[in-house]
């Protein structure tokens, strides 16, 4: 394949020299008349490990050359990767100014090209950013629609520096945002002989996994020092703790805790967060990341009831009541606060939860009922319809396998807030989450 790399700094040039390893022929292109000459030369603008050599051989074998000429670029290859700056604007969202210029540049010179031509956005730019800006700028500038001798592909970059060349190698993934229907041949077929697994998805949803992906890294770090700061500060090997923290590769280091859903709560969680931060006020510890996980949690109850009051004082069926399905205990359940939130603002309320129907006519967990919530427990229903009975909208915390029949069967054009993505419900009519 012969590809043009627009913007050779860290990134781009860590791709010219492993795409054209992986034997395409590469064409970089930049703005800078000082990186197109070292380049030119054989030389890497950067410093990085294993770069040079990569670099020098690879403009040796000629199968990488250097322009500004953007015109001879786009004509001279089938693609061209976008991997220029997209740094912070002064109030923090991106500033897409190289991105823009780049995107004109390329589309002028894709309108006087006799055949068609893909771009892949390389840069990491927040999603919606190729839909609502780049392709129609695209498109304009070339004066061609998608689809149409114009193709463009989201391929956001993994690598980090001090790294990059082997993560090249080896990525954890390739992930590609396409239009739908398009399965991004020409990007399988560079990438054909890189042993990672490929990914395609929305547009969209490639551009925001590059975004999250750091914020996620960002999280880590950030919980990593702060937990480890306070166990130091309490005389633990913070470093052994959290090695085998890594090691529950279950629910630690797993999907587990990872799906957008509803706030936490349980008899667990949220005394343990307490517990962990009265450490950290022993020590008179700054923790500012683990102190707004209880406030965090309470913005999404919060949230839940603003999605449920969007649709007016309406009667509401809330499914599920325990802190989780499969369980009778109702200790700092997040559902009971949601519950006592909508009863203090004056909603009729209906609750449907199998297990703590079981527990109320066993008698177990009878006192924590009837100490806490004796108020809830007068709205209980025993089954799916007598819940939907009357009500407008549903609110699913958790429902039961064996209810969900029910559910489908009894629902009439109610509203549906889903707290924890039943794929049956997915086709309802007036279907929505909160934190997706
Ligand atoms: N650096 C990393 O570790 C890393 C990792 C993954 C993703 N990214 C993302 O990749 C993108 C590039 O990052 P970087 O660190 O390589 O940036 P960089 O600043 O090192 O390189 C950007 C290059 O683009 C060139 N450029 C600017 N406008 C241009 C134009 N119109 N035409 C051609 N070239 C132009 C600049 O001269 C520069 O050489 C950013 O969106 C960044 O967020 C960076």
């Amino acid at each position: 394949m012969r590809i043009s790399v627009f913007g050779i700094g860290y990134v781009g040039i860590v791709s010219c020299g492993c795409l054209a390893e992986l034997g395409h022929e590469v064409i970089g292109v930049d703005v800078s008349p000082e990186k197109i000459a070292m380049l030119a030369s054989g030389r890497s603008p950067i410093v990085e490990e294993a770069i040079d050599t990569l670099i020098a051989g690879a403009v040796k074998q000629g199968r990488l050359t250097a322009t500004d000429d953007v015109v001879a670029a786009v004509h001279g290859t089938e693609v061209s990767f976008i991997s220029v700056g997209t740094p912070s604007a002064a109030d923090g969202s991106v500033a897409l100014g190289a991105v823009d210029s780049v995107i004109r540049a390329i589309g002028a010179a894709i309108r006087e090209k006799p055949g068609s031509h893909a771009v892949v956005m390389r840069s990491t730019v927040p999603p919606g950013t190729a839909e609502d800006r780049v392709i129609p700028l695209l498109e304009e500038a070339s004066g061609r629609h998608l689809g149409d001798g114009l193709q463009y592909y989201s391929n956001p970059e993994f690598l980090r520096e001090g790294s990059s060349v082997r993560d090249f190698r080896a990525p954890p993934f390739t992930l590609i945002g396409a239009p739908g229907g398009d399965d991004a041949a020409i990007l399988r077929e560079i990438y054909a002989a890189i042993d990672a697994p490929v990914h395609v998805a929305p547009i969209r949803v490639a551009e925001s996994v590059k975004h999250i992906s750091n914020v996620f890294h960002a999280v880590k770090l950030t919980f990593a020092n702060e937990a480890g700061a306070i166990l130091a500060a309490h005389g633990v090997d913070a470093r052994e703790a959290l090695r085998l923290l890594c090691e529950d590769r279950v629910l630690n280091i797993s999907p587990a805790y990872l799906r957008p859903g509803f706030a936490f709560g349980g008899s667990c969680l949220p005394k343990d967060v307490r517990s962990f931060l009265a450490l950290a006020d022993q020590k008179n510890l700054a923790a500012p990341m683990l102190k707004n996980l209880l406030p965090a949690n309470t913005a999404i109850i919060d949230r839940t009831f603003d999605a449920i009051a969007r649709h007016g004082r309406q009667t509401v069926a809330l499914f599920g009541l325990a802190f989780k399905q499969g369980t009778d205990d109702l200790r700092e359940s997040p559902f009971v606060l949601l519950a006592e939130k909508l009863l203090g603002k004056g909603y009729d309320l209906r609750i449907y939860d199998r297990f703590v129907q079981v527990a109320t006519l066993m008698g177990s967990n009878r006192a924590y009922i009837d100490r806490e919530i004796p108020h809830l427990e007068r709205l209980m229903v025993v089954s799916p319809e007598a819940a939907l009975s009357g009500a407008k909208i549903v609110v699913i915390g958790h429902i039961a396998p064996e209810d969900r029949p029910a559910l489908l069967a009894a629902l009439d054009g109610h509203v549906v807030i889903d707290l924890v993505g039943v794929p049956a419900l997915r086709a309802v009519p007036g279907y929505e989450g909160v934190c997706w």
